[in-house]
């Protein structure tokens, strides 16, 4: 078709296109002063799903602030010596001037060259070339030294969390755990038992609920394909509530829980959901941290002033809020999708309703988090978006629980909801202040609860909890291997192991 036309008539409109999209979002985007970073542009950062930010900014170098248009930059990468590279690549629009591009490679290169282009022409220095190889997720091929892991991975020093977690255990005697911990809780409790040796990994199950050991069991073969583990040994708690209500000087019993309280002494990891999302990016088909950051609702000043509320009834306090909901439909819209724990009255927390897509959420300026059975897996979802969270006071607390700061992240509301009507009017009545909140729960999101920090976590958990031990870890009787998944169609030679291996 467009050969039909004369090449003026084609470009006249392209300029006048592009003239109206940028009278729209405050001005155009250049290729030079757009910005262009992310682990995603380092060969030896490896991820399940690779990732990397356009920050788009304007021929005077200022960010823009609104998206210039879903399809405004292009993403290709190439391989200069493979003529087909399977790598599936998404550009995400955050519609705040910024993208995130994310890929999945299913094989690994030996060099790949990422092209971001602005209308053919290439943005900032573009192309990125990653001097490989270029591992995929699938190839088994650790980092021997876990500080030069820890280096290219740019992980924090430190975790908070985690000191303070094993600073209730200046020891761990793994011959003893295994005895003793078996005793107390595998009767009641489902718990998985892991020895990590040489870089493999041994388990044994303890209780009947054992499903959501797959999720620690990917986690841990995909941080063993990545980097070398230090031999170490320890439990796992596969149920929802945190194990260890010892206090000291009683002796403690370490354990490994996806939720922490207040008044437990359990060792806290990313919860099984952040974990899942995390390892199944881009394969996944519900939530995960990066589709979220592209479905935020309508921009703040569009998004409805109601405060809002979705879930099932697994705890008191929900019952109390959808009942709130009930008495004031203005301020606070509120209800079950699902009832399971409580008997449902519904002349009390009326009709069940239709389950709402997560995304849909942001169509309100106001999300209240509450307690389910423990912590709400939910948060880290609910800061990744442009809505204000409302967060009660909890006991429970997920791994980067101590990281957030009231009033800077989020709005804090009592235990008992007692202030939540106050709070949403205050939310009302400080607009401005309020998406100030937002916004910085927005921005944690994006710096601490991606994948690469979520890696950097279980890594360091695991390193400075093997520092502790006492015995030397031991592959115990009824263990069994946990197997590297067989990658037989994109088969990887590493050449981080030495060449015997390879044969
Ligand atoms: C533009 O955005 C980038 C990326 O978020 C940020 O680092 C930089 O400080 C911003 N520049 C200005 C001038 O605000
Ligand atoms: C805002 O949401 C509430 C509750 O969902 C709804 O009743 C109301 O009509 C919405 N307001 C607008 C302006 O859409
Ligand atoms: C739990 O502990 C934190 C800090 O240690 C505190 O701020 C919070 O109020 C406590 N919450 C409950 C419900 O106990």
């Amino acid at each position: 078709m467009s050969a039909l036309r004369p090449w003026w008539l084609f470009f006249c409109l392209s300029v006048l296109g592009h003239d109206l999209r940028g009278s729209q979002a405050g001005s155009a985007p250049s290729a030079a002063n757009t910005l262009v970073w992310g682990p995603g542009l380092e060969a030896s950062v490896v991820l399940p799903a690779r990732f990397f930010y356009i920050q788009a900014a304007d021929s005077s170098g200022k960010n823009l602030t609104a998206s210039p248009g879903e399809k405004t930059f292009e993403v290709k990468i190439v391989s200069p010596v493979e003529q087909f590279t399977r790598i599936w690549i998404q550009v995400l629009d955050r519609r705040d001037g910024s993208f995130l591009v994310r890929y999945r490679m299913y094989a690994t290169y030996s060099e790949l060259h990422i092209h971001v282009l602005l209308k053919n022409e290439h943005v900032a220095k573009s192309p990125f070339v990653l001097k490989g190889p270029v591992y995929h997720e699938g190839c088994n091929c650790p980092q021997e030294s876990g500080s030069a892991w820890e280096a290219h991975m740019h992980c924090p020093q430190s975790f908070a969390q985690i000191e303070r977690d094993l600073s209730f255990y200046p020891s761990v005697d793994p011959d003893r755990n295994a005895q003793e911990i078996p005793q107390r809780f595998g009767q009641r409790q489902s718990l998985c038992h892991y020895t990590v040796k040489d870089n493999k990994i041994y388990v044994r199950t303890f209780g009947e609920h054992v499903g959501f050991r797959i999720f620690m069991d990917a986690i841990l073969l995909s941080l063993t394909r990545k980097v070398r583990l230090p031999d170490v040994e320890f439990f796992v708690n596969l149920g929802d509530w945190p194990l260890e209500k010892r206090k000291p000087p009683e002796k403690l019993h370490p354990i490994f829980s996806w939720c922490g309280s207040n008044n437990t002494r359990d060792i806290v990891m990313p919860t099984y959901d952040l974990t899942e999302s995390v390892l199944e990016t881009m394969g996944r088909v519900s939530l995960d941290m990066m589709s979220v950051q592209a479905n935020t609702g309508p921009p703040w000043p569009e998004k409805n002033a109601t405060a809002f509320w979705r879930g099932r009834d697994s705890r008191q306090e929900r019952l109390e809020l959808v009942k709130l909901s009930r008495a004031h439909p203005h301020i606070i819209d509120a209800a079950f999708t699902n009832f399971f724990f409580f008997k449902h009255d519904e002349s009390l927390y009326g009709p069940l309703v239709k389950h709402v897509s997560f995304f849909d959420f942001f169509k309100y300026k106001y999300q209240i988090n509450i307690d389910g059975t423990v912590a709400a897996y939910r948060l880290p979802y609910l800061l990744a978006g442009d809505s204000v969270v409302l967060k009660q006071d909890s006991g429970y607390y997920e791994h980067f629980y101590k990281q957030l700061r009231a009033w800077e992240h989020y709005i804090p509301v009592r235990a008992d909801l007692g202030d939540l009507l106050e709070k949403i009017q205050w939310a009302r009545d400080h607009d401005e202040e309020a998406k100030k909140i937002a916004l910085a729960g927005q921005q944690f999101a994006r710096t601490h609860l991606m994948g690469d920090t979520i890696f950097c976590y279980y890594y360091i958990l695991i390193k400075e909890y093997a520092k502790l031990q006492v015995t030397e870890p031991k592959i115990r009787k009824d263990m069994e291997v946990v197997e590297q998944p067989a990658d037989d169609l994109f088969p990887c030679s590493c050449h981080r192991t030495n060449v015997k291996d390879e044969l």
